[in-house]
């Protein structure tokens, strides 16, 4: 059976990333069968999975993919590091931000996608800490391993916040809803699909096995349902007059413009925040681009080998903000702004907080909290670290004018002329 990793030991090797042993090596191997036998393999045929099927199988095949079997994966020992998962000052100053809103939205707060639930606990201590009247939170997670640990996070840290937690696999579509929806790096880990510009028309890509070897192929024509969900980006590029130029690999979200459409169906009033790396389309489909944006994490190296480790590394894409924009004001909602991660949070007052937590460090000569409280300062604002490549975008349903002049976030620096 180990030979089923053969491909991958020697992939690894060449990009001096570890190998797998001992147990996650033995789950590597039946993450691969698994994915071989869902592609009905027989000897000496080939058989073509759509990449983003296969996205979709590494990042949540029950009890297989990459978020779906408890590994430890949010860290720094685990494979990436999101904002919330490095301190508090994420959720303090988002907290900022929703706190004078949130009574209008009946107390109620919605996060997409938890991962640990870093950001449902602190978020829920910084509006408490300032008075708000949470009347509850709601994580809607697609992976229940993660459902899991996010209730042992919260019984453990929140145990008289307990009650308001409630964990659904989807939104109710209902259009009574009236909440602040939360989705920090939730866009960039949905199934992407990944083309390539030939005779001007988008080819996909494919997951191809043959004889137990993995391999990718721009070759294969459409299914139905591939052109039902390419459709609206046709339309997207067209309209917003993107050129895509011969030879360009890029990739685009399927599901994206879908799951926009049903969180605006749900609401009858809210507000939709979207936290994520990525950029306009101007830069998103740039020249220097042509290989795209698609990415792989595997102990905190980035890498293009999508089919190395499938289930064990973590496979991504930037967001096209121009696009999400496009589908959202497409399914219903009011574009209220978009910036920087960096203008966003120092218009909330970020830097006050750090000051203030400074100082206090500084008093009790906790240097070590110092430190840490500067290296999180610097990863959240320099543009080379999350600050310009993470940006933050709020949609609006049914906002009446007084919530609207409550919400902060955008004063610094606003770049919806951009989009
Ligand atoms: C990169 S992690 C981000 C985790 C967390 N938001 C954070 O900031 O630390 C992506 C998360 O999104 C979830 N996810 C992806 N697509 C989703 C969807 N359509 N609905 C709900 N959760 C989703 C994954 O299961 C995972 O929890």
């Amino acid at each position: 059976m180990t030979e089923l990793l053969t491909w991958d030991d020697q992939t690894a090797q060449s990009l001096q990333l570890p190998l797998l042993s001992g147990a996650a090596r033995e789950h590597g191997i039946e993450v691969k069968m698994a994915l071989l036998n869902s592609l009905q393999q027989q000897p000496g045929s080939q058989i073509y999975m759509p990449f983003e099927d296969y996205m979709q199988f590494c990042l949540y095949q029950t009890g297989l993919g990459y978020y779906s079997s408890g590994l430890h994966i949010f860290d720094e020992d685990g494979d990436f590091i999101t904002s919330p998962s490095m301190g508090k000052l994420f959720a303090t100053s988002l907290a900022e931000a929703i706190a004078p809103t949130l009574i209008a939205f009946d107390g109620h707060i919605v996060e997409f996608g938890a991962g640990n639930g870093a950001l449902a606990v602190e978020l829920v201590e910084a509006l408490v800490a300032r008075g708000c009247d949470i009347k509850q939170y709601t994580i809607i997670e697609l992976s229940p391993t993660l459902m899991q640990r996010q209730q042992q996070v919260v019984a453990e840290k929140l145990p008289t916040q307990q009650a308001m937690f409630v964990w659904q696999d989807s939104l109710p579509v209902d259009n009574e809803l009236s909440a602040v929806v939360i989705a920090n790096e939730v866009l960039d880990a949905m199934p992407h699909c990944r083309f390539k510009m030939v005779d001007g028309a988008p080819k996909l890509l494919s997951v191809v096995a043959r004889d137990k070897q993995l391999s990718l192929d721009f070759c294969k024509t459409l299914s139905s349902q591939q052109s039902e969900l390419l459709a609206p980006w046709l339309t997207y590029w067209q309209e917003d007059n993107i050129a895509l130029p011969e030879g360009l690999e890029s990739e685009y979200s399927p599901y994206m413009p879908g799951w926009l459409n049903a969180i605006e169906q749900s609401l009858d009033t809210g507000m939709l925040f979207l936290v994520d790396y990525g950029s306009v389309a101007r830069e998103f489909y740039l020249p220097q681009r042509l290989g795209g944006t698609f990415i792989c994490h595997y102990k905190h190296f980035a890498h293009e080998q999508a089919l190395l480790y499938p289930g064990m590394q973590d496979l991504s894409a930037s967001v096209d903000f121009t696009a999400v924009a496009h589908f959202g004001l497409a399914a219903g909602f009011e574009l209220v702004g978009v910036t920087t991660q960096a203008a966003f949070l120092t218009s909330v007052g970020m830097l006050d907080d750090v000051a203030k937590q400074q100082r206090q460090q500084q008093m009790d000569n906790k240097l070590s909290d110092e430190y840490r409280l500067l290296q999180e300062t610097k990863r959240l604002l320099m543009p080379g670290e999350m600050g310009e490549r993470f940006k933050v975008m709020l949609f609006g349903k049914n906002i009446s004018d007084d919530i609207y002049e409550q919400i902060s976030g955008f004063s610094h620096q606003e770049i919806s002329d951009q989009l």
